[in-house]
């Protein structure tokens, strides 16, 4: 798949793995991106998931037929990006590695690599010919070695993890080429999973790259950004701000109905409030991923569970250490809370809308066993107060 006369695209779909990192549901599959710009020299950059090896060698013969790579740019060590470069090596051994200090220390430890290395630090170049590399060192985006390459002639911007998306292109690369709406959510939610911890990393990250004209975005996961260039650092400038739009994500955990009771009182109070735009998730019966996304796309978080062990449910307590794992901030914060004879769900639902960047709205609810009208009425109340709250918030932005 050629991207312009010197530049072509050699990645994969993985379509078999269930959960990226073991963790995160990968419904629509994931791409893993890999691309050879060629000049009189040839770069190679990043490779792929080491299973999808013998696929990513016939793909990348296709475009060099017997010739040689002189480089192996590594933006980001992760294995999902760098699994294949033992291999290669075994077929390529002349090839450089090319990295940051960080990087080719990663590639040392988890291939034993000890071939040609050139070492780049910000603003270093590379010619290759005709096609001319620059690097930007953008660590923790998103780890700790990450950089981004950009090649000058075709202002192509080889971006690593940032802009990139869950799901596997379907039949093309290019924005221009496939339909790309599909891709948005998954792009919200791969951030929520994977780069949220990191809003200020992107944040300096995007800084850098303000200056920079750019005509193509080459992420490592997802489309291939041309014509929705502005609409993907807008997503990706807002979430790293932690800015949620107007609405809410109720979310709780029940053990009997009873807190289930609560949230449905809240949800009345929201639309008795004026806000239809929320949505709400069950602990339990939706993945965790999909409630980071929704977390990270509203302002408004209402949360609700039981106390379970002397401690919140459990599946609360992951919830809540994934949200301060991410620093999330920037929320306005509703809790509501059960027990049946020893109250802790609550105070530990307050801990978190004490965190900073959080504001609490409303009165907390706490209900010691059977839901009752009083306990409905205060829940309606959490609603409406989030509901204003919201609605008051949007008017002075
Ligand atoms: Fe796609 Fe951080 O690896």
């Amino acid at each position: 798949m050629k991207l312009t006369e010197k530049i072509h695209y050699v990645g994969v779909n993985d379509r078999d793995k269930v959960r990226f990192e073991g963790l995160w549901p990968l419904t629509q599959g994931m791409a893993y991106n890999s691309y050879i710009v060629k000049g009189e020299k040839t770069a190679l950059i990043d490779t792929v998931d080491n299973r999808y090896f013998p696929l990513f060698i016939s793909k990348i013969k296709n475009v060099i037929g017997n010739g040689k790579i002189d480089y192996l740019v590594i933006n980001h060590m992760e294995p999902d990006h760098s699994g294949s470069l033992g291999l290669l090596r075994s077929l390529y051994p002349d090839i450089r590695l090319v990295g940051n200090k960080k990087t080719l220390q990663m590639a040392e430890g988890f291939y034993l690599q000890s071939g040609e290395t050139l070492t780049v630090a910000e603003g270093s170049e590379l010619d290759l010919g005709g096609p001319r590399l620059k690097f930007f060192l953008t660590p923790m985006v998103h780890w700790p070695e990450t950089m981004m390459t950009y090649e000058l002639e075709s202002q192509t911007l080889f971006s690593g993890d940032a802009f990139g998306c869950y799901g596997a292109l379907n039949g093309g690369v290019t924005d221009e080429e496939i339909d790309i709406e599909p891709y948005f959510p998954e792009m919200i939610r791969y951030y929520a999973n994977i780069v949220g911890k990191y809003g200020a990393q992107v944040q300096m990250a995007m800084k850098k790259l303000s200056e920079t004209n750019i005509e193509r975005i080459c992420s490592t996961h997802g489309p291939v950004w041309t014509n929705a260039i502005s609409r993907v650092l807008d997503i990706y400038n807002r979430l790293s701000l932690y800015e949620g739009e107007t609405g809410a994500c109720l979310i709780y955990g029940t053990m009997y109905g009873n807190t289930t009771a609560m949230a449905e009182s809240v949800a009345e109070g929201l639309v008795s409030g004026g806000m239809k735009h929320f949505v709400m998730h069950k602990l339990g019966r939706t993945d965790e991923s999909y409630l980071l996304a929704d977390v990270f796309r509203y302002k408004g978080l209402l949360l609700g569970a039981p106390t379970y062990n002397n401690g919140i449910y459990p599946l609360m307590e992951r919830l809540l250490t994934d949200m301060e794992h991410r620093s999330l901030k920037n929320r306005l914060v509703g809790v509501f809370g059960s027990f049946s004879w020893a109250s802790q769900a609550v105070k530990r639902l307050q801990d978190f809308a004490s965190l900073p960047g959080m504001k609490l709205v409303g009165q907390p609810v706490e209900m010691k066993q059977g839901f009752s009208k009083e306990i409905a009425e205060q829940c309606r109340e959490l609603g409406r107060q989030m509901a204003q709250q919201l609605s008051a918030e949007d008017g002075e932005a």
